[in-house]
């Protein structure tokens, strides 16, 4: 739950790079399952999302969509071209791809603001932001983001970015959260998936849905699209939830943390 009230589901699918066959991708995804789909201005799916959507015959208000818009430009007409691209006539979240390189984006979020009003976004939020940005964004307008998406797996993530969100009432959504697969094949991360019958990938996944951070992990194989949504069925022990916490090295697979 938002603290708008509005409803997000739990995991969702990412589609950065999803490029083979994104329309085709996305229809196994719903049919999976999947009920939440991350995409942005910048990463070209949008119209093979829509696409797949169309494909799957899924209901609007069965799916929940989140886009982005980039840190410069008129963020109300991008929230508009997501929109036609993704053929629908709201986003359930648009967000801020990434602070721009001075200030907090202020004009930005008001932009926000006001797409959200005219019924464009049910909720708004934030991408790679730190604390000190998102202090600012609701300092200058008293909205507080719904969502931060920000990098963030056993390898790297941050306590006090978690402290900060829950006293917000903000939700954390966990990109990358495995880690590109470039710590998939961690002795410790597989030697605890092995105790419970599942992939490092799963446990990933699985540390996220426990801790209440939101994972989207992308995959464009059918395989990993049926494994990374087949982890409702375990729980990690506390033991080994802390065992994982202690793995954090504050590690970034896309070079470093920009919320730390
Ligand atoms: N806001 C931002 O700035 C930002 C930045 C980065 C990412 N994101 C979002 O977060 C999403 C996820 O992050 P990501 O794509 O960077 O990385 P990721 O989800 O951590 O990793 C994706 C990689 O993992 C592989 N994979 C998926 N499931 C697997 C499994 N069960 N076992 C083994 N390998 C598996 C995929 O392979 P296949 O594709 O071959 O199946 C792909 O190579 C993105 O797609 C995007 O939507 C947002």
């Amino acid at each position: 739950m938002l603290h708008t009230g509005n409803r997000m589901p739990v995991l969702g699918v990412g589609t950065w790079q999803l490029t083979n066959d994104t329309a085709g991708t996305i229809a196994t995804a719903l049919t999976l399952g999947y009920r939440m789909i991350d995409t942005s201005g910048d990463y070209g799916t949008q119209p093979g999302i829509a696409d797949g959507i169309n494909r799957s015959g899924m209901e609007r208000a069965d799916f929940y969509l989140v886009t982005k818009v980039e840190e410069v430009g008129d963020a109300y007409q991008a929230t508009r071209k997501n929109l036609d691209e993704l053929q629908l006539d709201y986003a359930d979240l648009m967000l801020i791809h990434r602070p721009p390189r001075t200030g907090a984006g202020e004009d930005l979020w008001r932009s926000l603001i006001r797409a959200k009003g005219d019924g464009l976004a049910k909720d708004i939020g934030v991408s790679n932001y730190s604390t000190d940005l998102i202090d600012a964004l609701i300092d200058a307008t008293g909205e507080v983001p719904t969502v931060n998406q920000i990098e963030w797996s056993p390898f790297g993530y941050s306590d006090d970015m978690l402290r900060y969100a829950m006293e917000k009432h903000i939700v954390i959504q966990a990109y990358s959260p495995l880690t590109r697969t470039k710590r998939l094949r961690d002795e410790r991360l597989s030697e605890i998936a092995t105790k419970y019958g599942k992939s490092p990938a799963q446990l990933l996944i699985r540390w996220n849905l426990q801790r209440a951070t939101v994972p989207i992990p992308k995959a464009n194989q059918r395989q990993h699209l049926e494994e990374n949504i087949d982890v409702f069925d375990f729980e990690i022990s506390e033991h080994d939830l802390e065992t994982l916490n202690g793995l954090n090295e504050r590690y970034s697979s896309l070079g470093t943390l920009p919320y730390i």
